[in-house]
């Protein structure tokens, strides 16, 4: 097994690449590092990579990267995934920053790309936007959430923080509550990718940005059952839901099994559990939209 132990950046590839560029920089508040014909880099305001973007056919979610320890080797972890059942490829210099990454695909198939060595990239001080910290999260719809949950725990050292019914796992790799989520569906796509900001506050000023860009908020404000986010959620130009959330649930220590406490949990202490599949989905706020409902494909 290998331990991953943060989410790096993720992959989305897109028909309309400047409009992207231009939703990332000026909405989200991403830093726009480099350009090239077909994908572009960009970080946050902290330095680090948060998403690349690949010009392609259709919106897709297509890598996700994660950052394993750094005295970690890279022909002994191909063994291991070899040892699990899983065909890799090193590969140098695809992202800025770090020279060397281990690839290969998870079984829904999107590719996975584990790191030890990254640096700090630009930072823009005067972007606009809302200038998020950085990637949160990943949710994917799989057709069953089970197997796919197996695999991040089996070959990438995941944990399952919290189950909604058997339809919908959210999985921990370092202190915060989920990096990566899997919802039964139909058809496997990309769900929703969520960026953390630094507080309500900052939340607060997001949705004035969605007023003044007349942008609808799909979701939100809303306070979440599983990690116990606060969260509003709208829609990009590739018509993605994308998150932003505040005051995720935190597991500082493994070994006590319990989220640090907070006034809003309702379980004293709050440990990873399957959640009710109706009415608890959220602590208060309004109901999702229709629009955040809608499948998509
Ligand atoms: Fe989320």
């Amino acid at each position: 097994m290998i331990k991953v132990r943060r989410l790096g950046h993720a992959t989305f590839e897109t028909p309309d690449l400047d409009k992207q560029i231009d939703y990332y920089t000026q909405v989200v508040g991403l830093h726009l590092l480099a350009r090239e014909k077909d994908r572009a880099f960009l970080t946050a305001r902290t330095g680090q990579l948060a998403v690349e973007l690949v010009r392609a056919d259709r919106p897709r979610c297509a890598t996700l990267s994660f950052e394993v320890a750094a005295e970690e080797d890279f022909a002994d972890m191909a063994r291991r995934l070899t040892a699990d059942g899983v065909k890799s490829e090193l590969r140098s210099d695809s992202i800025p920053g770090t020279p060397q990454l281990l690839s290969f695909q998870d079984p829904k198939g999107t590719t996975i790309e584990l790191f030890t060595e990254w640096k700090f990239l630009g930072r823009d001080q005067g972007a606009t936007g809302i200038g998020p910290l950085k990637i949160g999260h990943v949710a994917f719809f799989v057709q069953d959430p089970k197997p796919i949950a197996e695999f991040y725990g089996r070959v990438l050292g995941f944990k399952v923080s919290d189950w909604i019914g058997d339809f919908f796992v959210f999985m921990r790799c370092n202190a915060d509550h989920h990096a990566v989520n899997f919802i039964k569906a139909e058809h496997v796509a990309m769900h929703h990718v969520a960026f953390e900001l630094r507080d309500f506050a900052h939340l607060q000023n997001a949705c004035d940005l969605f007023g003044e860009k007349n942008i609808p908020i799909i979701w939100g404000p809303v306070r979440l059952g599983p990690g116990h986010n606060v969260s509003t959620f709208h829609r990009n130009p590739d018509d993605q839901i994308v998150e932003v959330y505040a005051e995720l649930d935190q597991m500082k220590d493994e070994e006590l099994g319990y989220f640090d406490p907070r006034p809003w949990h309702k379980d004293q202490p709050q440990r990873p559990k399957v959640w009710e599949r109706h009415g608890v989905a959220f602590v208060w706020g309004p109901p999702p939209t229709p629009d955040f409902l809608r499948s998509r494909g």
